[in-house]
């Protein structure tokens, strides 16, 4: 009989053979190829990570018999596969080989939800966000006790670390959701959602202070609230351009705001029009979630999704809104809170999924993501 072990040997050297084949001058490496994310370090991957062209977000719900035990065996396997298809190497016991070839940027970052901790009998460090009067949460793109995200440039790369991770989640935790996503508009500028905005603009530079963590438990890693906003595309398509504008309190061409001309010019909120009204309005978009200290701000990454038409025969498409931030209710949940209570932009927008996770620090060779919270 094969062992798994020498199944994977032969699997990993063939992949390795195929990574430096390519990488040879004589045939030039692709893009794609050449992108390899380092996957060991303080910091999990992914969160600072240049945003990937696509991702998906995967929650499991563990097993009833899934404990301490469980995990501290589960995620030993997943950190491995993790660190080494983020290296152009097979999994274990991977049967495709051939697609670990390409990473394409890959990124395998692990959440942990309340669930989990709850399982290890551990105090979780993160809760279920409160409810918010706009929001339509539906079970299935809800909660989960385990997250695996996964991005790279390559849709392949992606499918193929999804299909990888499920198996070997699959005698510990059943999946709850899978979401994918994906990014647009000009290579290194902000990409744009389906709204057709420059989205990700304003975003932290001070990541030490504004995102990972200093002390504690979860030091030197993060949390994560994943949102799958539905976007309104007919009735927003409806509304003229001035509108759609003044909805956010930016150009739709440039992303510069209402009273400036290129994309990262500061807006003036003071700044009055003709008439003595806000030229960006009380309940537009950036002035309700703007965060004035940048060691307070959140870190936005998000993904568009489209998942073609809804059963009414409307788009079912969005933002799978990923934020991270060292403190959840400190961070998120007083913006979240403020546009619930007025933003011009809910008329067109509405949450329909919710989760939060604690984003473990990163590990060493040889160590395991959430080894210090659960070992
Ligand atoms: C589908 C839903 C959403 C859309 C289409 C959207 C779109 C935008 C756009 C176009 C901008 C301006 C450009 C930029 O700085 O990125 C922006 C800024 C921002 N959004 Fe959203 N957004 C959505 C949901 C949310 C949610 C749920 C939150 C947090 C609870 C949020 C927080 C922010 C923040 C903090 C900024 C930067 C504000 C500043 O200028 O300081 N957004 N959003």
């Amino acid at each position: 009989m094969i062992s798994r072990r020498n199944l994977l040997a032969g699997g990993a050297v063939t992949a390795v053979g195929a990574l430096t084949q390519r990488a040879t001058p004589a045939q030039a490496p692709t893009q794609a190829v050449a992108r390899l994310e380092p996957f060991h370090g303080p910091h999990q991957a992914g969160v600072a990570t240049a945003p990937q062209a696509h991702a998906v977000f995967v929650a499991f719900d563990l097993l009833p018999g899934t404990g301490k035990e469980g995990l501290t065996r589960l995620l030993p396997l997943l950190t491995d596969d993790a660190a080494r298809l983020t290296q152009g190497r097979a999994a274990l016991a991977d049967t495709e080989p051939e697609l670990a070839a390409n990473p394409a940027g890959l990124t395998v970052t692990f959440g942990f939800g309340p669930g989990l901790f709850a399982a290890a009998g551990v105090k979780s460090p993160v809760a279920q966000l409160p409810a918010f009067e706009t929001d339509k949460l539906k079970k299935q793109w809800t909660g989960g006790d385990l997250l695996v995200q996964i991005c790279a440039d390559d849709p392949l790369t992606v499918s193929h670390a999804l299909r990888m991770i499920v198996k070997d989640t699959r005698s510990f935790a059943e999946v709850r959701w899978t979401q994918r996503g994906f990014r647009g508009g000009a290579p290194g500028g902000t990409q744009r959602n389906l709204m057709g905005q420059l989205d990700g603009t304003v975003n932290p530079t001070d990541l030490d202070r504004a995102v990972w963590i200093g002390d504690g438990p979860l030091r030197g890693g993060t949390t994560l609230v994943l949102r799958r906003i539905r976007m309104e595309l007919e009735t927003w398509d409806a509304a003229d351009r001035t509108a759609r504008e003044f909805t956010i309190g930016r150009r739709l061409d440039t992303g510069a705001p209402l009273t400036g001309r290129a994309e990262h010019d500061e807006p003036d909120y003071q700044r009055l029009n003709a008439l003595g009204f806000p030229v960006i309005a009380e309940y537009a978009h950036i002035r309700r979630t703007h965060v004035a200290d940048p060691a307070q701000r959140i870190l936005r990454r998000p993904y568009n999704y489209d998942d073609g038409l809804s059963a009414e025969g409307k788009p079912d498409a969005g933002l799978l809104f990923a934020s991270y931030q060292a403190d959840v209710e400190r961070q998120f949940v007083p913006i979240q809170r403020r546009m619930a209570e007025g933003d011009l932009l809910n008329q067109w927008v509405t949450t329909v999924g919710s989760a939060v996770f604690a984003v473990p620090a990163g590990c060493a060779p040889g160590g395991w993501i959430g080894d210090s919270l659960l070992a």
